[in-house]
């Protein structure tokens, strides 16, 4: 055959052709505006690279009509297309890997999945802030493929959540980071950096956002649905005390460190007041006292509550008027979309208003390079979707399953399993082969999917498998077969817990007990089994399984979050001794008599004359099944303080007498009396020796507390005031470094708010070995 003209000529029309399918059809490349082979829109100055972004975004609001500008109030916000602005959507979701939760991203094209990490909890468990931000970046790139490669109709990320974990029924407790705001405050700082494109230490974003993070929900938000109670009504009491010293520090931190771009208003109500129409929190403290420079949004129809649900609003109009007054700038909703003309043409709300919310919705997308020509051309637009469900970011996931897995119980050290071949295991348990619990809630679609059963089958050849239950709810348990099964092999993993039947938003748990027969299943399991068995426990928020962690044939148990498409294969390792666990709890586990406590109580300190034990491992008094912090290793460690550069702390000023106040009997003074400067210059350092006494490596974290010798009524029992995982090889040594800035992290919140430091003796601690240091004015 030969190659005439005119074959050659079909043939290249073939390539272009399949060239445009390809382009256009299956692909379309991202949205964006200011295309530069456009004349009429490239001379507009809002697409003028070189201006600053305020004198853009100024030019580009003051070409908008009235209903053009009302237009962009909403998650949803329509092209304008005459000046060749497109479509742009506010709403997306990647809590712990790009998800298509949200309308703003679609799986729909080239890219069907993304790198599906373990659930907050699981991740935070790992109390190693560099792995935080490992993923915080890995989901960054991710989101940016994504939009590269067409399938995004927005880049701003409605996580991290860094609510407070304040009561282990919460629904949502999954989402966060756990109980401490330290932990929670450095979570969120890490992930919105690892996000948005910024280095580890901060401070280099230099205009350009790779994707924008948000912190959410702004503020004290932690109860969906208890006994009918529900998120729209609920009107949190907050005292000042605890708004200062546990609710607010994340959100002050995800700003001002984190230098996050976004903030969600909450849907709840705090001391009366709905969170979405609050100048005080929205305007007052974050953008004036914390200095933000992004968008707020409100959750998704947070806004029409405000009238319709909480009566705050008298009608709908002043709802909107509320809202942007406070300072809120965008409505997940309709809301604004349907009555914000009418309060216009009432007066009671001026265009002023709207261009300030405009002033900050635009300057996000400009931010994200969505207004400067062709993304491709830009930074982050050689990002392809080769970097979706990487090796990389799916070697991090599994990192991310192994760092965080808590073990429980380890009696007569039955683990590690033996990895021999000749060995028969059964498995038991409705959560053992669920390849959705493993993920979740706020899930996009895995890369792929291993679930416990079968990453523990590729260790043991002869694994039989057994459901026990009915579901996660196990109203029906098959105990009889279960036994059966037990008698017959040499060890037994039982994998049970909860999924989000029991725990999810919207749904709150009454009970802190496993659900159904599941408890039963596994008591009747032990007692037949051969040798003790292995209790894994998948779950968000913390499960009474007292009588496991007291049952003497049961000589394991481990914790696994959900620990997201990876999380099957870290626990196969981590039970056969691949792995050599060290996560621990990021939450207090409660006993199932907490729940006489109400959830709507939103008191963090405990008050012993009515009983009310207080939340948290810094303030509650009552029995534990497990503490914060908790978590074996197949090593054992120790501690010592190697070195502290200080362990008295004079802050004598010349003219302090005076200034020095007394209440009950320790001296204290107003950190912000103390001043910046002073409080830095009393900044020490503290190396923590830890050795690892086993065989074994692996990552340990140091937690390093501080209590007062003598802890006045309302103070902490301890705070934590630094961690660090550091990697320590079976009978080696590392050492761990903090800064401490006794200003910070010995002081505490006064009734009125305020952050105080008390004269005496404060003690730092790790483990059990103690180091006194002596606050003196
Ligand atoms: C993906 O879904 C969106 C929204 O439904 C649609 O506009 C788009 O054409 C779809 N893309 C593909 C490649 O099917
Ligand atoms: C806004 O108006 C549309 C059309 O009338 C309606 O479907 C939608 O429910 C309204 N939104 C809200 C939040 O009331
Ligand atoms: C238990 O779970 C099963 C399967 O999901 C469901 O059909 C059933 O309604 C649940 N029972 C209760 C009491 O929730
Ligand atoms: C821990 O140290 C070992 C031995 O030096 C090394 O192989 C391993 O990669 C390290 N792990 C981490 C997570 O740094």
């Amino acid at each position: 055959m030969r190659l005439t003209a005119l074959t050659f000529t079909t043939l290249t029309n073939f390539i272009f052709f399949t060239f445009l399918l390809l382009h256009h059809g299956h692909s379309a490349g991202p949205p964006f505006a200011c295309d530069s082979s456009n004349p009429s829109t490239r001379s507009y100055p809002f697409c003028k690279t070189d201006l600053p972004i305020t004198k853009r975004v100024r030019d580009l609001v003051s070409r908008l009509t009235l209903d053009e500008k009302i237009s962009q109030l909403v998650n949803t916000a329509p092209s304008i297309s005459r000046l060749g602005i497109p479509a742009y959507e506010w709403w997306s979701e990647a809590l712990h890997g790009v998800a298509n939760v949200g309308p703003g991203i679609l799986f729909n094209g080239t890219i069907t999945a993304a790198t599906s990490f373990p659930q907050v909890i699981l991740i935070a468990a790992s109390f190693d802030v560099r792995l935080w931000y490992g993923i915080g970046q890995a989901i960054g790139t991710e989101a940016r493929a994504v939009y590269n490669a067409g399938q995004a109709t927005g880049m701003t990320f409605w996580a991290p959540n860094i609510n407070i974990f304040r009561d282990p029924r919460w629904g949502r407790g999954q989402e966060t980071p756990g109980e401490d705001p330290l932990v929670t405050g450095k979570y969120s700082v890490a992930y919105v950096r690892g996000v948005q494109g910024d280095s580890f230490e901060g401070g280099k974003l230099r205009g350009h956002l790779q994707a924008s993070a948000c912190c959410k929900h702004f503020t004290a938000y932690d109860l969906d649905n208890w006994k009918g109670i529900n998120r729209f009504v609920f009107d949190a009491r907050v005292t000042q005390q605890d708004l200062a010293d546990t609710y607010q520090p994340p959100f002050q931190s995800c700003v001002e460190q984190g230098r996050a771009s976004g903030i969600m208003c909450a849907y709840n109500r705090v001391n009366g007041v709905p969170s979405c129409a609050d100048y005080n929190l929205l305007s007052k403290i974050a953008r004036g006292q914390w200095d933000f420079h992004g968008y707020i949004t409100s959750d998704c129809d947070a806004v029409s509550i405000i009238y319709d649900k909480q009566g705050y609003a008298k009608s709908p109009e002043d709802a909107v008027v509320d809202v942007l007054k406070a300072g809120m700038d965008v409505n997940c909703g309709s809301y604004l979309k349907n009555h914000t003309q009418k309060a216009v043409e009432q007066k009671k709300l001026s265009v002023s208003q709207i261009d300030r919310a405009l002033h900050n919705l635009f300057a996000v997308r400009m931010r994200l390079g969505l207004f400067d020509g062709d993304p491709i051309k830009r930074p982050f637009g050689n990002i392809g979707p080769d970097k979706v469900c990487s090796q990389d970011h799916q070697a991090l996931a599994l990192e991310a399953a192994r760092s965080g897995i808590v073990l429980l119980k380890n009696s007569a050290r039955l683990l590690p399993l033996p990895k021999s071949k000749s060995i028969s295991l059964a498995v038991i348990g409705p959560n053992a082969n669920s390849p959705k619990t493993l993920l979740g809630n706020y899930a996009g679609l895995p890369c792929k999917s291993i679930t416990p059963l079968q990453a523990l089958q590729a260790y043991v050849k002869s694994t039989i498998f057994h459901q026990g239950c009915n579901a996660v709810n196990c109203t029906l348990a098959t105990i009889k077969e279960a036994v059966d099964i037990a008698k017959k092999v040499d060890y037994v993993v039982l994998v049970m817990g909860l999924d989000q039947t029991q725990e999810r938003e919207e749904h709150d748990r009454i009970d802190l007990v496993l659900p159904g027969k599941q408890q039963e299943l596994i008591s009747r399991v032990a007692r037949a089994a051969k040798k003790p068995v292995i209790l894994v426990v998948l779950s968000g928020g913390p499960v009474d399984i007292s009588s496991a962690k007291y049952d003497n044939k049961i000589g394991g148990i481990l914790w696994a979050g959900y620990p997201g498409q990876a999380g099957g294969v870290a626990l196969a390792e981590i039970i056969f001794g691949d792995h050599n666990p060290g996560g621990r709890l990021p939450i207090t586990w409660y006993p199932e008599d907490f729940v006489k406590v109400p959830m709507t109580d939103m008191r963090m300190r405990s008050e012993p004359s009515s009983g009310y034990p207080g939340r948290t491992y810094r303030f509650y008094k009552g029995r534990k099944v497990f503490e914060f912090g908790y978590g074996l290793s197949y090593s054992t460690h120790s501690y010592e303080f190697a070195s502290v550069t200080q362990n008295k702390l004079h802050f004598s000023l010349s003219s302090s007498l005076d200034k020095v106040k007394n209440l009950d009997s320790p001296r204290y003074r107003l950190v912000s009396e103390l001043g910046e400067e002073l409080c830095k210059g009393k900044s020490f350092s503290v190396t923590v020796g830890v050795r690892n006494h086993g065989e074994m490596g692996g990552k340990h974290s140091v937690l390093l507390f501080v209590r007062q010798e003598k802890p006045r009524n309302g103070n902490p029992t301890k705070n934590l005031v630094g961690f660090q995982s550091v990697n320590i090889s079976g009978g080696e040594r590392a050492q761990a470094e903090f800064l401490l800035n006794p200003c910070e992290h010995f002081s505490s919140a006064n009734e009125d708010g305020f952050m105080v430091l008390e004269e005496g003796s404060h003690v730092l601690l790790v483990g059990d070995v103690e180091y006194p240091i002596h606050v003196v004015f």
